[in-house]
């Protein structure tokens, strides 16, 4: 909060600051200020104050303002966190591809993952683009999003600053002509972090992990693999973004290590929706969204035997994967695969 502000939340009758920011009533509670008269202004107030009430009270003059001051800079900030923290979306239902009625309302809570399935074109990326744009009925699906079970803000839709959403894309022809580390400097210069060389090391080095060949931080951005990129742009929007809405639209086809990128995106508190064709990925979410002409079919809660299922397909998945590794360096599969697979 700027200073000025702060005068005049000193210099206005304390009803019209309790009218304009109900919470500063609990700093008067916390200071133990129980009766006085609201009509008079912050700095009236403390004058009035007699030396008596100052040591009921246990604090001196001055440090009243200044309380005063860091409790209403402190509530400032939370509100602004609390204005981006984002508990619930909310899908509903708009038309499918026949103009059909998707008799749907789909709440999606924080900490959730959710798998998006259906066949190929029959609309997954677009229900993605949907939540992307925080669509309100304007989109060819007329679907509406809520989010916290409100209709968003018009800055939460518009504005880089407040965006609520980090989608995943592999297209980098937006991206001039930096090396790897610039880009991701860059980055995180916008996004006011402070430790911005571990950061960066981090994010690199977690890519690296994912992608197959590794790659230096002076690489041209435009030099990458599509691989290295997506490796990128996980590792990056895992580490730096503080979007709490996370849209993955098929990680599978990027020759990284998938289950590891999904690990390392929903490491934190946030709503993740990824649209797969991968068995492996779609048990993988609390729930999926089943997609058919364009229209949410079903949503489907993965159930208990689903989750046993999965670990027996993941530790057939790391085996599949070890194939992958050897025919990528050059080995032959000649031994027995029946044997191997364990099938
Ligand atoms: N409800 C709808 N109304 C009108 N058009 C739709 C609707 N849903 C999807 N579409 C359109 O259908 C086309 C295919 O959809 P989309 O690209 O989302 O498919 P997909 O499931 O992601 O396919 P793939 O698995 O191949 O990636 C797009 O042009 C999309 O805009
Ligand atoms: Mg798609």
């Amino acid at each position: 909060m700027e200073n000025t502000i702060n005068n005049e939340l000193l210099s206005i009758p304390i009803v019209d600051v309790i009218d304009r920011y109900s919470y500063v009533e609990n700093f008067f509670d916390f200071v133990g200020l129980k009766e006085f008269d609201k009509k008079q202004t912050m700095k009236e107030l403390v004058a009035s104050f007699s030396d008596e009430n100052l040591d009921d009270l246990g604090i001196g003059r001055e440090q009243i303002i200044d309380n005063f001051i860091a409790f209403m800079e402190k509530m400032s900030e939370s509100i602004e966190e609390e204005s981006n923290s984002v508990n619930s979306v909310t899908i509903i239902g708009g038309y499918n591809k026949f103009n059909e009625k998707e008799d749907i309302s789909i709440t999606l809570k924080k900490g959730e993952i959710i798998s998006i399935v259906g066949p190929t074109g029959s609309g997954k990326s677009r229900l993605l683009e949907d939540i992307e744009c925080l669509a309100q009925r304007d989109t060819p699906t007329k679907r509406q999003i809520l989010v916290n079970d409100k209709v968003p803000e018009e800055d939460k839709r518009f504005s880089i600053e407040n965006k609520l959403i980090a989608q995943l894309s592999q297209n980098m022809n937006f991206i001039m002509d930096v090396t790897t580390s610039e880009f991701i400097t860059r980055h995180a210069e916008s996004r006011r972090i402070k430790n911005i060389d571990e950061i960066v090391e981090a994010i690199i080095k977690c890519a690296n992990d994912l992608a197959g060949e590794k790659f230096s931080p002076d690489v041209p951005v435009t030099q990458l693999s599509g691989g290295q990129s997506r490796a990128l742009m996980i590792a990056d929007t895992a580490l730096l973004s503080k979007s709490p809405i996370v849209l993955i639209d098929e990680i599978e086809n990027a020759g990284v290590d998938r289950k590891k990128a999904l690990e390392l995106l929903v490491k934190r508190e946030k709503i993740v929706l990824m649209s797969t064709h991968d068995p492996l990925l779609a048990l993988m979410g609390n729930k999926r969204i089943v997609i058919k002409n364009g229209g949410i079919s079903k949503v489907i809660e993965t159930s208990e035997v689903e989750k046993d299922n999965l670990e027996i397909l993941s530790k057939f998945d790391y085996k599949v994967l070890k194939l992958r590794n050897l025919l990528r360096t050059g080995k032959e599969i000649d031994f027995n695969i029946k044997d191997y697979l364990n099938i």
